[in-house]
């Protein structure tokens, strides 16, 4: 099952979020371990590597945000109360524009940087710089701006992570199954929507 249906995740969608979760943790340790090395050599090179995946989770979010805008959004459970759901859309919301505008800062930052040095992604072409003014003032706004946002959406991310274990080692409910397995509904109490149908 390659797209969303109305209860449940299709696998399109499933790989989108495990891979752009598993590159964002990534890419947070990268950006640490450039401003933790000793060796500038090292450093340039983990640079390089870190605009090379940022670089790669923008596409992959510009592409994810195009998919789910063209799919059907899997129904809200049962068990989840109006307002509970309506905030754990807000926080999946703000996460698909952090995605997109975490990448951009960091554009922005070694676009404006006056040692303009070029980003070689993965070692196999290089990636223009955006057209901004260089000056050290406007690499320090955007280097503020980058990493605030990437710790805001580290931050965002584990409160959707720990509110996901919540629901199913707590409430005992099938949400995370959802985003584990194509086409799993949410088992133990249905949706709304199939509620709905069934008159109830
Ligand atoms: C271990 C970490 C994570 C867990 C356990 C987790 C779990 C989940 C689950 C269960 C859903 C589906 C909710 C539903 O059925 O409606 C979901 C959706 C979503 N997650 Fe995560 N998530 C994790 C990490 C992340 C990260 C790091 C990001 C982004 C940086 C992210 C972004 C999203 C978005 C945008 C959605 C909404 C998908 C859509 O409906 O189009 N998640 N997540």
């Amino acid at each position: 099952m390659l797209r969303n249906r109305d209860n449940a995740y299709g696998l399109i969608a499933i790989l989108f979020h495990w891979t752009i979760a598993a590159l964002f943790v990534g890419q947070i340790l990268l950006g640490l371990a450039t401003q933790w090395v000793a060796s500038l050599a090292l450093q340039f090179t983990l640079i390089q590597w870190h605009k090379s995946f940022g670089f790669l989770i923008l596409g992959l979010a510009a592409l994810r945000l195009f998919w789910a805008l063209a799919s059907r959004r899997p129904a809200r459970p049962r068990d989840f109360s109006r307002t509970e759901w309506l905030a754990a859309k807000l926080v999946q919301a703000s996460l698909y524009v952090l995605m997109l505008a975490v990448p951009l800062a960091g554009w922005a930052l070694v676009s404006t940087s006056t040692l303009g040095v070029p980003t070689f992604a993965f070692n196999m072409f290089v990636i223009p710089h955006l057209p901004l003014a260089r000056s050290e003032a406007a690499e320090h706004f955007w280097r503020d701006v980058h990493e605030w946002l990437a710790y805001g959406t580290a931050l965002v991310a584990a409160g959707h992570m720990l509110a996901a274990l919540r629901h199913h080692f707590w409430l005992g409910d099938g949400i995370l199954k959802r985003m584990l397995q194509p086409g799993a509904e949410s088992p133990n109490r249905g949706t709304v929507k199939g509620q709905k149908a069934a008159g109830r």
